[in-house]
């Protein structure tokens, strides 16, 4: 038997819709893995009634599949679905760096985030590896048609959960088709600008950097509440905020670590007066998917 811990993650980071993503330390989903003559899954923790277990409508069973590497899988969320933090590329990272060392398939990590970009196409009917890529590899990632990019990022964020749910296809549907040269030059300028933050590990140029003229405005109004928490979030320390991949997350990127306790009770305060439950997770961008027991 194999245990892998994969972690959630945040895709988009405001100015790189579809194309940035990062990984978060917790909260994260924990895949066991034993080998077995067919695979199974069986699910338990945060929204568990909510994953499919059939293995060939979730992300895991995919994986196995893709493998060649039938398995008992057993994973316990800790992400839960639909929050806008990665769960189903939680479990897709998971199932394949666990299956890739128990099967003994020899595949890079950059190979396996390929592998469960289709866990991710199978299930959601999209290939987007901007969730994947971070679970697999750690740190901040860039995502582009010709490959991978990452880079080993440490900085400290708040990542705010509110008891909603927004469909990733609304989400989507909300994305303009088009954008005009001013709004170009905007969102290159803070996407060029945060990978500079990332580089340099500097929590001021990222968060001033995580925002867009175009897809978080838009995607923030399916967010109840989001106005008031991304104010009071700034107001307690943090240097920029945005909507979590498809939300309703909300990441919070934080001055220092001391920040986030402050920012973090900010936020779900401003969702609860907003008549929302929430709770926060004091996080940073760390590692992907690691093998702890084996
Ligand atoms: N980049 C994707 C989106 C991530 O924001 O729609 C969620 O699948």
């Amino acid at each position: 038997m194999l245990t892998v811990r994969a972690p959630a993650t945040s895709a988009n980071l405001g100015s790189g819709f579809d194309v940035f993503g990062a990984a978060l330390t917790h909260p994260a989903d924990v895949v066991r893995v034993e080998r077995a003559d067919e695979t199974t899954i069986e699910v338990t923790g945060a929204g568990e009634s909510f994953v499919p277990t059939d293995p060939a409508k979730n992300t895991a069973g995919v994986v196995a599949s893709e493998l060649d590497a039938p398995a008992r899988i057993r994973i316990d969320k800790g992400v839960r679905p639909s929050s806008g933090l990665g769960s189903s590329a939680a479990s897709a990272a998971g199932a394949a760096v666990a299956l890739n060392e128990l099967y003994d398939r020899g595949h890079s990590r950059e190979e396996l985030v390929r592998i469960a970009a289709e866990g991710e196409a199978v299930v959601s009917g999209d290939a987007h590896a901007d969730n994947v890529a971070p679970a697999i590899l750690g740190g901040f990632t860039v995502v582009t048609d010709d490959g991978v990019t990452s880079v080993d990022a440490h900085i400290p964020v708040v990542a705010c959960l509110p008891e909603t749910v927004v469909s990733t296809r609304d989400a989507r549907e909300v994305v303009p088709d088009s954008m005009a040269m001013d709004d170009v030059v905007e969102t290159v300028g803070n996407a060029a600008t945060l990978v500079a933050g990332m580089c340099r590990g500097d929590p001021e140029l990222v968060g001033r950097a995580a925002t867009d003229p175009v897809v978080t405005p838009a995607r923030s109004e399916l967010v109840e509440g989001y106005d008031a928490v991304a104010e009071a979030a700034g107001e307690a320390g943090a240097t920029g905020v945005t909507v979590s991949g498809a939300g309703p997350g909300v990441l919070a990127v934080c001055r220092d670590w001391a920040s986030r306790r402050a920012v973090a009770a900010a936020m779900v305060g401003a969702f609860e007066e907003s008549g929302v439950d929430a709770r926060a997770y004091r996080t940073e961008i760390g590692p992907g998917a690691e093998i702890f027991d084996s």
